[in-house]
């Protein structure tokens, strides 16, 4: 295997082994914001992914492209389960996102945790060129940084946490908290999407006795500093973003403007379209959603002959068993809805438990009137920000929960605190009815701000800081 200057090591690579029936397993792009995120910014940059295949099986099939090097990294069954469904989604990923479900705390996935952690480390150890710039992604890799560094001294680490931080008073109930912290300061820089997140980060540290001194209040983007023997960690806030140019360019096609027609015109031309693009997840407020939907239709505010809801919910994680309770109480909220206020042919929510390609989704955010993002905790959300993206024709209205990161830069959006319910009612009533100078007014300014800060400025931003006061090469695109 050829050296790499640049890698990203992430849990998943953006393309992973589908199975089906008994045919050969198919590539498919990863679901998540992680992905998008990154493709664009790693073949700009010819880089090299460090991921999992998303198979449990033997050797993956080769995957060919000229300008994306992947290296797989091989699970077997019981990680699967213990380091991924475990460890990583039912007690980080609950823990980081408020407990919004109670997180479960497991010697035995903690040691898988640890384990393929180790093994990240070592595979990317062995493909980064002498002074490479390594970019270690998420909560699932938090013990990649110093195990890389106890292998490879010479090289330049940045991590970059997708997932809010929490607290200092929740993120203390982990058992194994030292152990993760002292794992993510083995980076050089330690990114998160907020300054919220930095700062517990930097107190966590303090609390913890770990480092020499902590000093904190420095200027965004890197917000703070840990003293360490013989070397230095940065924290800072470098809030995520998309390839703004690349979806605009897609909204513009004839094939995405078609599409759109051809939805609109299906769910019944005038009606109103609410829209709403979720991985199925316990974060993502989707309850909520429905529950003000329904309410909306209750007090007849709107009904299913005006107004439409379509909700795609993309599988995710499901045999986490919130995620699989999730799934069962979105399905009968949604079976109720339609059974209460449905006619033969006119149902007023459309639900679809599907993953959906890029143009589709182009053109049901170019369809859509109001947009609804209203998760109770997410660390940015892309799909707010894909979704003005995608409305050169300054149409739409997008709500938006002050739970999500992207609403600390989107303040323009319709901001909606999800678990207040008869508020959520009343913003997406208010976004329906929404004046089209006011609407446009605001859609301008959106689209304003996700231009000038597209993923490739996040990239730059990070990779640059993480380039100064150290050694190592910096990756041009
Ligand atoms: C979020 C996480 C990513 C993850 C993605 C999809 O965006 O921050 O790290 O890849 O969800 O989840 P999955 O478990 O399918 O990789």
């Amino acid at each position: 295997d050829q050296e790499t200057e640049f890698l990203v090591v992430a849990n998943r690579l953006p393309v992973h082994l589908e199975a089906h029936g008994t045919a050969e397993p198919r590539w498919q792009r990863s679901p998540g914001g992680l992905v998008s995120a990154l493709e664009p910014i790693l073949r700009a940059r010819r880089g090299a992914w460090v991921g999992w295949a998303g198979t449990t099986g033997d050797t993956p099939v080769a995957f060919h492209d000229p300008d994306l090097r992947l290296h797989p990294v091989p699970l077997n069954e019981s990680e699967y389960r213990d380091y991924y469904e475990g460890f990583s989604n039912a007690t980080l990923w609950p823990l980081f996102h408020d407990a919004v479900a109670p997180p479960e705390f497991k010697q035995a996935w903690w040691q898988s945790y640890r384990q393929v952690n180790q093994r990240f480390a070592e595979h990317t150890a062995a493909v980064a060129a002498p002074g490479a710039t390594v970019w270690i992604q998420d909560y699932q890799l938090m013990l990649v940084p110093a195990l890389l560094r106890e292998r490879r001294p010479d090289v330049r680490i940045g991590f970059f946490l997708h997932i809010p931080f929490p607290p200092p008073e929740l993120f203390l109930q982990l058992p194994w908290r030292t152990e993760v912290v002292d794992g993510l300061l083995g980076a050089d820089l330690v990114g998160f999407q907020l300054p919220g997140g930095a700062r517990n980060f930097l107190q966590l540290v303090r609390r913890l006795h770990r480092g020499e001194s902590v000093a904190g209040g420095q200027p965004t983007p890197v917000l703070g500093t840990v003293r360490l023997p013989g070397r230095t960690v940065r924290a800072g806030a470098f809030p995520i973003s998309i390839d703004t140019a690349g979806l605009e360019a897609l909204a513009h096609s004839e094939a995405v403007r078609e599409r759109a027609q051809r939805i609109r015109h299906r769910l019944g031309g005038s009606r109103k379209i609410m829209l709403g693009v979720d991985r199925l997840d316990y974060t993502k407020g989707i309850d909520q959603r429905l529950r003000a939907f329904e309410g909306l239709l209750a007090k007849n505010r709107i009904t299913a002959q005006d107004t439409v809801l379509v909700q795609i919910a993309t599988p995710s994680r499901e045999r986490v068993e919130h995620y699989r309770r999730q799934r069962a109480r979105v399905e009968a909220q949604v079976g109720r809805i339609n059974g209460t206020f449905g006619q033969v042919g006119r149902v007023p929510v459309h639900y679809l438990h599907t993953t959906v390609d890029r143009t589709e989704l182009a053109a049901l955010y170019q369809a859509a009137d109001v947009m609804l993002v209203t998760p109770l905790r997410d660390g940015m959300n892309l799909v707010a920000k894909e979704f003005v993206a995608a409305r050169p024709d300054l149409g739409g209205a997008l709500v938006l929960s002050e739970f999500a990161g992207a609403a600390h830069e989107l303040p323009q959006a319709l901001l909606v605190n999800p678990h207040h319910l008869s508020e959520l009612e009343d913003t997406m009533a208010a976004a329906l009815d929404l004046e089209e100078r006011e609407r446009r007014h605001r859609m301008r300014e959106l689209r304003r701000h996700v231009r000038e800060r597209d993923v490739h400025h996040w990239a730059r931003s990070f990779l640059s800081a993480l380039s100064e006061g150290g050694h190592g090469a910096v990756p041009g695109e």
